[in-house]
């Protein structure tokens, strides 16, 4: 099999290189630079992930048609279209090049990225399912961030590979982000080789809350694994964050950022709930209740209740004893 996927291989690094070297070196490139420049991307990260341009919808295929590349390889790669006459054309173009690395450090794929906002072309086109590229597989930059999860001994899930990049360039290595689908079970079983001790740093928003809890359902279903969550503030994704207050600001939330899941839950709880209406209220304590029953630690159990007490304008004596109850059913 790997025989069989080494001229798709082929195809995707000679593309990466292509595109590399319009975004670099050639004035076709000039306006994505430029974009990069805007994002406050460093020359060293564009070298580091090799981030390219697809200038138009020729330029690979006058490419590998001039190397003589064989058809139905070049069809597989997924980085062409299809005109009804059965001639290629490039998926690719007016977008800023995003390769995607497997595990090894080879090329199997493409996200890439309009420049400008436009309502009728999503805004990521990544390369479609193919023998190489498996979205639900693929972890983005595992590949580099490896050795720096084994030194830290954890690694932290983002949501968007920009996140990953600007990460990175502010020295925090050790990240990786699935490929725009949800966090999914091939994954954890691969991150999980290298680490149990998971933080999950998603975007700040509204999505990137519910993608939060969603992931935290997903790991929590492995007891081995120890979750953490690092909370962007502002409702901004990890990226903005850097390039709104800089890099060694972010490297303070990185690490000061860490919440426990259980305080996750609560935040998140909240937003789910009307607590101006009593029932909604009561509702709503019960369930926090219950996921606070389940810590072992008491001291801990006593942090949450204070805040809830406070927050809620209950007592903590109430909340106190009706949580004992939910310990000793859980335990
Ligand atoms: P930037 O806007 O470039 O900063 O990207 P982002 O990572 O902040 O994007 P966002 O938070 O909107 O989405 C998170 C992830 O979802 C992205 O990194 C993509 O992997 C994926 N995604 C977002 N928009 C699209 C889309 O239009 N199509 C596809 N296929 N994936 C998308
Ligand atoms: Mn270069
Ligand atoms: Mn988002
Ligand atoms: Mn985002
Ligand atoms: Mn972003």
């Amino acid at each position: 099999k790997q025989q069989k996927l080494k001229p798709l291989i082929d195809i995707n690094e000679s593309a990466a290189k292509l595109y590399h070297h319009v975004l670099v070196n050639t004035e076709l490139g000039e306006e994505a630079l430029n974009y990069l420049k805007k994002r406050k991307i460093s020359d060293e990260m564009i070298e580091t992930f090799n981030l390219g341009y697809a200038p138009n919808e020729r330029i690979l295929k006058k490419y590998f048609e001039e190397k003589k590349v064989n058809y139905q390889d070049l069809r597989k790669t997924g980085l062409f279209t299809e005109t009804n006459d059965g001639s290629l054309k490039d998926r690719f173009a007016g977008r800023l090049m995003v390769p995607i690395r497997n595990e090894s450090g080879k090329t199997v794929g493409f996200s890439g990225r309009l420049l400008h906002k436009d309502d009728d072309m999503p805004k990521y086109l990544n390369t479609p399912e193919t023998e190489l590229f498996n979205k639900r597989k693929i972890i983005y930059n595992f590949d580099l961030a490896k050795p720096e999860i084994r030194q830290k001994h954890d690694v932290i899930l983002f949501e968007g590979f920009m996140d990953v990049i600007s990460a990175y360039q502010a020295g925090v290595k050790n990240g990786v982000a699935s490929m725009g689908t949800s966090l999914t079970e091939e994954q954890i079983y691969d991150l999980k080789r290298v680490t149990k001790q998971i933080y999950v740093c998603y975007d700040g928003d509204t999505p990137g809350q519910k993608a939060t809890n969603r992931a935290v359902d997903l790991l929590q279903k492995d007891s081995n694994l120890k979750i953490g969550i690092i909370q962007m503030p502002d409702g901004i994704d990890p990226d903005e964050y850097r390039r709104n207050n800089g890099e060694t600001s972010f490297q303070q939330v990185v690490e000061n950022g860490r919440e426990s899941i259980v305080k996750f839950k609560i935040n998140y709880l909240r937003s789910q709930f009307n607590l101006t209406n009593e029932e909604d209220k009561l509702d709503y304590i019960d369930k926090v209740l219950h996921i606070i029953a389940t810590v072992d630690n008491p001291v801990e159990r006593d942090v949450y209740l204070t805040e809830l007490a406070d927050n809620l304008d209950v007592s903590l004596g109430s909340l106190e004893t009706q949580t004992e109850k939910y310990v000793n059913v859980t335990r």
